[in-house]
């Protein structure tokens, strides 16, 4: 046990020296004009270091203690912990990319060396999507979407409506995600695309929403063939169109004047009896369908309508064993 711990103790050391371990793995991460911190994973020691220094490139950054001699241009910029060597580099610039060393002499007169690499990003900014400009017609028409913007980019992504997009079907991406195309556009491909840019320090998005025309289609009227005289009377034109259908209802062959998908009939009245059709069209892709509905009016079911029914009830089952009797001979 004690052994391992030796043995232990000998490869942090080691792994120390090298430069491995002081930080964590992998690069720190800076924007253009943002900050970076540069970490290390030191225990503050009882006594205190004798000397830290932080180059880069082989230029000094800082020495400490002393007269803490900053190398040019890091004046205002830097902050170091000197009970644990971290540095904090403030308004970055695209030149502060490098490797940077720190190497720590304990109170001990041991040496810590670390190294590290610092990437800085250019924000991402002005994102846009370009989009077709002309109007697109589903099943028809086809676009294309490119998503742009300054900065360094490492990745793209596309959602529709909040989800992922993906490729397949009439969805292809190229230019590194840049692009989308959408060949053909379909009524579904309808809503609102946004594009994500990333890159390890910011990320940006734009969005576009594209409008599918079709339509009109799955026509259906709603509303009763019977309705009793003087009730409210509702006949409803339903269609599905982009954009909107504008209807116009006719009766007999007549116009009505009402353009409503509703036709109302607030009190109903016998000459309302006939054949409604609506007209929905499409200004855009200037489709037009129609369909028929018959309305009949009858009186309001008191006992006089009973006493109607049942006679005509009696009239029919009289008149139906009659020609029954007569076919039968
Ligand atoms: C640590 O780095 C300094 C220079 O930065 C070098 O002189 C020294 O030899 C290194 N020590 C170890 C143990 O690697
Ligand atoms: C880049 O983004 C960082 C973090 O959001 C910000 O601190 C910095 O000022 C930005 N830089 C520029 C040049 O706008
Ligand atoms: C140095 O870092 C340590 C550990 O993160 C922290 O506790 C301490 O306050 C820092 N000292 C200064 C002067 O920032
Ligand atoms: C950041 O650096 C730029 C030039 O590199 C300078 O013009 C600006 O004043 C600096 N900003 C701060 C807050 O130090
Ligand atoms: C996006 O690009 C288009 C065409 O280049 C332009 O008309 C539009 O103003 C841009 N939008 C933004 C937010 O930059
Ligand atoms: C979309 O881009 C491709 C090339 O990537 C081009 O062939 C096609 O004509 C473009 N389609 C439209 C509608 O602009
Ligand atoms: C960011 O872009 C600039 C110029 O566009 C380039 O010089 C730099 O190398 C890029 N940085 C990264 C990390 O890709
Ligand atoms: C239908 O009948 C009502 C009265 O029942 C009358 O007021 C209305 O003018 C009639 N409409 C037509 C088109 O004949």
């Amino acid at each position: 046990m004690g052994n391992f711990l030796v043995t232990w103790l000998a490869a942090l050391k080691d792994s120390l020296c090298a430069g491995q371990g002081l930080f964590p793995q992998g690069s720190v991460n800076g924007a253009e004009g943002g900050t970076a911190m540069f970490i290390t994973n030191l225990i503050p020691p009882a006594q205190p270091f004798i000397k830290i220094s932080w180059t880069v490139g082989g230029a000094n950054i800082i020495t400490s203690p002393g007269d803490d001699s900053i190398g040019p241009g890091y004046g205002d910029r830097i902050t170091l912990n000197k009970t644990t060597g971290s540095l904090e580099l403030r308004n970055l610039t695209l030149a502060d990319s490098g490797e940077y060393r720190v190497s720590i002499t304990t109170a001990t007169a041991e040496t810590i060396n670390g190294s590290t690499e610092l990437v800085v990003y250019e924000n991402i900014s002005d994102a846009n999507i370009t989009g077709p400009s002309n109007n697109l017609f589903a099943d028809w028409s086809s676009a294309n979407l490119t998503c742009e913007a300054a900065g360094n980019i490492t990745t793209i992504q596309w959602t529709k409506e909040g989800q992922p997009l993906s490729a397949g079907g009439n969805i292809l991406f190229s230019e590194e995600n840049r692009k989308v195309s959408i060949s053909p556009v379909k009524r579904h491909d309808n809503g609102e695309y946004v594009c994500k840019l990333t890159n390890p320090a910011s990320s940006a998005t734009a969005s576009y929403r594209m409008i599918v025309n079709y339509g009109p289609e799955s026509m259906t009227i709603l509303g009763r063939h019977i309705a009793e005289v003087e009730s409210f009377t509702l006949i409803y034109c339903s269609v599905q169109s982009v954009p909107p259908a504008t209807f116009t209802w006719l009766f007999n062959g007549q116009k009505t004047g009402v353009h409503e998908a509703g036709y109302i009939i607030r009190s109903v009245s016998y000459n309302n009896s006939g054949d409604y059709r609506c007209d929905a069209r499409n200004d855009l892709t200037e489709n037009v369908v129609s369909m028929g509905h018959s309305l009949s009016v009858k009186g309001t079911e008191g006992a006089a309508g009973i006493a109607v029914a049942v006679m005509l009830v009696v009239v029919a089952v009289a008149l139906g064993l009659y020609f029954g009797i007569t076919h039968h001979r």
